[in-house]
């Protein structure tokens, strides 16, 4: 597991522009309380949706990081920028170049052809791309040190993120059932599996939560106590 973990993190650098390309490889690997299954042996059995909706999941914890810079910014607070760079980076790995890419791939282009769904789909596909505008502002920001620029940048990628990915999980992928028979939505969920194990040489999903929960970690809010009120 470490040797893949290791092999998905170079990956991630090596697909990331340069100012994302910081030493997330000194990330420790998050401990497992039980050994997990060789990915290559068992697969996991994730259905599309659940594949799809819990890198939702990853892409929300990053969302709380960049909440979290953004409230340092503007109370004037310090804070490590590699964290802000190695979370982009991991947008651009997981989220740009893998999640997108399979819903650009796989999802959207069941709705473009039956004609169902076509302008969320428009708007979903133009908002990947800006995404993508973003993150390089994000990083390039975080490195030189343009803190307005970041903020604003931050703030922009969440404003859009949460609406884009709260209306894939409640309106696109509940909307795939009425257009794939159960066999080819199955098959697409092995596919997917297929895909996420080529990428990363192993279980693509169980790194970046690792890396999330690093990054979490570095920047102090891990501990999810800390965001229930007192009363
Ligand atoms: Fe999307
Ligand atoms: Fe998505």
């Amino acid at each position: 597991m470490k040797t893949s973990r290791r092999i998905f993190i170079a990956g991630t650098a090596s697909v990331v522009t340069s100012a994302l390309a910081l030493p997330i490889s000194t990330l420790p690997a998050q401990k497992k309380t039980a050994p997990k299954k060789a990915a290559k042996e068992e697969p996991e059995e994730v259905s599309t949706n659940e594949d799809l909706m819990r890198e939702h999941g990853v892409l929300n914890r990053v969302l709380l990081i960049y909440d979290e810079a953004i409230r340092r910014i503007q109370g004037n607070e310090k804070f490590d920028p590699a964290v802000i760079i190695k979370s982009a980076g991991l947008i651009k790995s997981f989220i740009e170049d893998y999640h997108e890419k399979l819903e650009e791939d796989h999802i959207f282009p069941r709705f473009e052809q039956s004609g169902k769904l076509v302008e969320l789909t428009v708007n979903l596909r133009a908002q990947h791309a800006m995404g993508r505008r973003v993150t390089e502002r994000i990083a390039a920001t975080a490195k030189s040190g343009d803190m307005q620029t970041l903020n604003s940048s931050l703030a922009a990628f969440n404003r859009m993120y949460r609406p884009h990915e709260a209306r894939e999980d409640t309106v696109l992928f509940p909307a795939l059932h009425s257009l794939v028979s159960k066999h080819e939505y199955d098959a697409m969920g092995e596919e997917f599996e297929r895909i996420e194990r080529k990428t990363f040489g192993g279980d693509g999903f169980d790194m970046a939560v690792d890396q999330v929960t690093e990054l979490e970690k570095q920047f102090g809010i891990y501990d999810i106590a800390q965001f229930t009120p007192a009363k």
